[in-house]
C-alpha cells in the first residue's frame, strides 16, 4: 500500500488529503501537524475549517485510509510520498521584510524529513513557494542524509476557499513539475498515478520544476490583476455614471476575456493574492527586473486604494464624521462560504472606521468573536506568524461589539457596510432594518449584492461599488486622504 504523509493540516493540507483519500481507497493518507489543537479538531466533529462538503468527505474516510496525527516524525519516516503544505507567510522582519515569503516553516519541515528518513522519498511542494525553492530543499535533504534518494516535485494547489472540495474533485488542471532526469520523471509518474484515480489525463500537466513553481505565482497574479482592473474601473464608473456590472458584463462577453472574476468589490482578500504578488515582486526585484516588479506591485496598490476609497466614501457621505456613530458591519470573512479572515478587506475597512472613532457592531455567520478581535488588534502580516501572536493594538477593539445576527447589528445604527457577500444578506428584511435604524439610514454595499432600487424606495441612501451614485452622494465626493 502506497503511504502518503502531508505535513501541514491547514486549509490546503486537510481538504486536499481528504479528497486523495476519498478517491484512492488503496492509498494510506496521514496528515500531520505540530499544532495539537488543529489535529484534535480534525479528529473531532467540529473540523478546524469551514468548507462546504468537507465534513462528508472526512467522515467517509477518517479512520479507514485517512488519519490525522501529531506524531510528525513517525508518519514522515514511514511515507513514500511526503507533501509539504506548511504556511509561507510574508516576512515581517529581516531581509525582504514585507515582500519575501517566510520559509522558516518550510526549511524546518525539510530538515525534519532529512533527520527521520530511512528510505527513499518523493517530497512534494504543495505550499506556494518562490521559484527555485525545490533546489534549496534538495540541498537541505541531500546534505543532511546519506544513502537516501530524494526526488522533489512541485505540485502547487489551485483550490479556492469556499469551493475547495469542488475544485479538488474537478480541477481545471493538476500541475506537476519535476526534474527532467529518468528518476525525476519516474517521480512525476508516481504522483500522476495518484491523481489519475479521478483527474482525466489531459488535465494533468507536467513541466519542469521552475515552470511549476512560477505558474502558481503567475496564476494568482493574473487573477488578482483582473480584480484590481475591474475595481479601478469601478472608481471611473462612479465618476462618470457608468455601471460597473454592465461594463463587466459587456467586457466579459468577449470570449478572449471571459466572464469570471470580474466582480467589483471592496477589494480582494485571502491569504494568497497579496502574499503571492509580493513574493513575485520580490523575485523580480532580486532579478533586477524593476519595471516588472512595479507592474505587479500596482495590483496591490489599487487594492489598497479600493479599500481606502470605500472608507472615505462612508465617512464623507455621513457628513464627514462617523465619530460616536454606530455602524453595522455585515460580513467579516474575506469571501462567502469560509470562516477565514486572513487579509480580509474587512480588517482595513473596520480599522479605517475605528480611526474615525466609529462604533462598530459586527456580524459574520462563520467568524468567531475572538478571531475578529484578534484580527483588529494585530499588526499587518503578523497574523500568520505563530511567534508574533500577541495582539499589539487592543485599544481599538473597545469600540467593537460582535453580535449574533444582522438585525441586532443594524439596530440603532446610522449606517451599514456589507463587506462579505454571504447569501443570507441578500434576503434580509430591509424594511424592518430601516425602521430600526437612525435616519438618514445609509447602506454601503462593498459586494454589490443588494437591490439598490428597492432599498432607495424604502428610504435608504445607498452606495454600491461602481454603480451610479445616489443623488445624495453626488454632492459629497469622497475626499482622498493619505493613508
Ligand atoms: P495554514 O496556515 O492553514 O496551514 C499550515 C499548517 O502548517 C498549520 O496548521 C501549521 O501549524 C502547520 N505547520 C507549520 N510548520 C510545520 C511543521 N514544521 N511541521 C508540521 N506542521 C507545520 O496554511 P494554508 O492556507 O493551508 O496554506 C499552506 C500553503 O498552501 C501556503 O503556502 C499557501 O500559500 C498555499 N496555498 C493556500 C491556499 C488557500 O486557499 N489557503 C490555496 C493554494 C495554496
Ligand atoms: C485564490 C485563488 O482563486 C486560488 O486559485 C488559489 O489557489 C488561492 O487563492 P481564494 O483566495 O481562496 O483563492 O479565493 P478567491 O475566490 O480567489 O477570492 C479571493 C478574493 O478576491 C476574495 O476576497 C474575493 O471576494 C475577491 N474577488 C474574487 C473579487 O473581489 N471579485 C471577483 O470577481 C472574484
Amino acid at each position: 500500500m502506497v503511504k502518503i504523509c502531508c505535513i501541514g493540516a491547514g486549509y490546503v493540507g486537510g481538504p486536499t488529503m481528504a479528497v486523495i483519500a476519498l478517491k484512492c481507497p488503496k492509498i494510506l493518507v496521514t496528515v500531520v501537524d505540530i499544532s495539537i489543537s488543529r489535529i484534535t479538531a480534525w479528529n473531532s466533529d467540529q473540523l478546524p475549517i469551514y468548507e462546504p462538503g468537507l465534513d462528508e468527505v472526512v467522515k467517509q474516510c477518517r479512520g479507514k485510509n485517512l488519519f490525522f496525527s501529531t506524531d510528525v516524525e513517525k508518519h514522515v519516516s514511514e511515507a513514500d510520498i511526503i507533501f509539504v503544505s506548511v504556511n509561507t507567510p510574508t516576512k515581517t522582519r529581516g531581509l525582504g521584510a514585507g515582500k519575501a515569503p517566510e520559509l522558516t516553516y518550510w526549511e524546518s519541515a525539510a530538515r525534519m524529513i532529512a533527520n527521520v528518513s530511512t528510505s527513499n522519498k518523493i517530497v512534494v511542494e504543495k505550499s506556494t513557494v518562490p521559484v527555485k525553492t525545490a533546489e534549496a530543499v534538495e540541498r537541505i535533504l541531500t546534505f543532511n542524509s546519506s544513502n537516501i534518494s530524494y526526488q522533489i516535485l512541485s505540485n502547487p494547489e489551485f483550490l479556492a476557499e469556499g469551493t475547495a472540495i469542488q475544485d479538488l474533485l474537478n480541477p481545471d488542471r493538476v500541475l506537476i513539475g519535476g526534474r527532467e532526469t529518468p528518476d525525476g520523471q519516474k517521480a512525476v509518474q508516481a504522483l500522476k498515478d495518484v491523481y489519475s484515480h479521478w483527474v482525466p489525463e489531459d488535465r494533468i500537466i507536467t513541466t519542469n520544476l521552475w515552470s511549476a513553481e512560477l505558474s502558481k505565482l503567475a496564476a494568482n497574479a493574473f487573477l488578482a490583476q483582473r480584480i484590481s482592473s475591474v475595481n479601478a474601473m469601478s472608481a471611473l464608473c462612479e465618476a462618470t455614471g457608468a455601471n460597473v456590472s454592465q461594463v463587466s458584463n459587456a467586457v466579459g462577453k468577449d470570449t478572449r476575456i471571459g466572464p469570471k472574476f470580474l466582480n467589483a468589490s471592496v477589494g480582494f482578500g485571502g491569504s494568497c493574492f497579496q502574499k503571492d504578488i509580493l513574493n513575485l515582486v520580490y523575485i523580480c526585484e532580486c532579478n533586477g527586473l524593476t519595471e516588472v516588479a512595479k507592474y505587479w506591485e500596482q495590483v496591490i496598490k489599487v487594492n489598497d486604494y479600493q479599500k481606502n476609497r470605500f472608507v472615505n466614501r462612508v465617512v464623507s457621505s455621513m457628513f464627514n464624521t462617523v465619530s460616536g456613530k454606530k455602524i453595522a458591519i455585515l460580513g467579516f470573512a474575506f469571501k462567502k462560504d469560509t470562516g477565514d479572515t486572513r487579509e480580509t478587506p474587512a480588517i482595513d475597512v473596520c480599522r479605517g472606521l475605528l480611526g474615525d472613532k466609529a462604533w462598530l457592531s459586527i456580524y459574520d455567520p462563520q467568524v468567531a468573536e475572538d478571531q475578529i478581535k484578534k484580527d483588529l488588534s494585530m499588526n499587518k502580516f503578523d497574523w500568520d506568524h505563530p511567534v508574533h501572536l500577541q495582539p499589539s493594538n487592543t485599544a481599538a477593539v473597545n469600540q467593537v461589539s460582535i453580535v449574533g445576527d444582522a438585525y441586532e447589528a443594524t439596530k440603532d445604527a446610522h449606517g451599514i457596510c456589507i463587506l462579505t457577500e454571504w447569501d443570507e444578506f441578500k434576503t434580509l428584511d430591509f424594511q424592518k432594518i430601516f425602521d430600526n435604524m437612525k435616519k438618514p439610514a445609509f447602506v454601503f454595499d462593498g459586494r454589490n449584492i443588494v437591490n439598490v432600487k428597492k432599498l432607495r424606495e424604502i428610504g435608504f441612501i445607498v452606495y454600491s461599488i461602481g454603480k451610479p451614485l445616489d443623488p445624495w452622494l453626488k454632492d459629497t465626493p469622497a475626499v482622498t486622504r493619505d493613508k
